[in-house]
C-alpha cells in the first residue's frame, strides 16, 4: 500500500531546512504533499501563489513531491488527500512543545492519522522562516539558508 505524506507549513518562505524535511520525507514515503497554509488573517509575507511558486522550483528535483496549498483544519484536508501521515520538522528543544501539543490535537481530531517527525541537520537548527525576513529585511544576507529561487524573490523586493 502506498503511504501519502502531507508535510504542512507556511513556508513564508521556504528555506533550505524546510527542503531538507521534505527531501528526507520523500526518501521514506511514497508521496508528499508540500502543502501551503492560505493565512487568513493575510499576514504573511508572501502570497500563497508565491509562496507554492518558490516551494515548486526549489523542490522540483525531487520527483514524489508536490506542491499545493490547504486552509481550514490540517486534518480534513489530510483526510481529503487520503493521506496518513502529517510531517513535521523539530530543530530544537523549542520546536518541541509547541510540535508535540500540536501533535496531540490532530489525534484528537483524528485519531488515524500519524505526525511524523523528522529533525534537522544541524547546520539548520537556527533557520527559520521569520529570522531569514527580518535579516533580509535589516540589509542582512541569507543567500546561504534559502533556495535560490526564494534569495532571487527576495532580492527582487528591493
Ligand atoms: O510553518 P508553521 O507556521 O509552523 O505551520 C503551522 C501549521 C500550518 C502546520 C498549523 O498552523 C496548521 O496546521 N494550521 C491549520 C489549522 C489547524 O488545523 N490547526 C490545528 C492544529 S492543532
Amino acid at each position: 500500500m502506498k503511504v501519502r505524506a502531507v508535510y504542512p507549513g507556511s513556508f513564508d518562505p521556504i528555506t533550505n531546512g524546510h527542503i531538507y524535511i521534505a527531501e528526507r520525507a520523500a526518501a521514506i514515503f511514497d508521496e508528499v504533499i508540500v502543502s501551503v497554509l492560505i493565512n487568513e488573517r493575510k499576514n504573511a509575507s508572501f502570497s500563497v501563489e508565491e509562496r507554492c511558486e518558490m516551494a515548486r522550483e526549489s523542490l522540483k528535483h525531487v520527483s514524489n513531491i508536490k506542491i499545493d496549498s490547504f486552509n481550514g483544519l490540517l486534518v480534513d484536508y489530510v483526510k481529503q488527500k487520503e493521506a496518513g501521515v502529517i510531517i513535521r520538522g523539530l530543530r530544537a528543544m523549542s520546536d518541541f512543545e509547541y510540535e508535540f501539543q500540536m501533535a496531540l490535537m490532530n489525534r484528537q481530531l483524528a485519531p488515524e492519522i500519524e505526525t511524523f517527525f523528522i529533525v534537522t541537520d544541524p547546520k539548520y537548527s537556527y533557520v527559520s522562516s521569520s529570522s531569514v525576513r527580518e535579516i533580509f529585511h535589516f540589509g542582512g544576507t541569507v543567500r546561504d539558508v534559502v533556495p535560490s529561487v526564494v534569495f532571487e524573490k527576495l532580492t527582487s523586493r528591493r
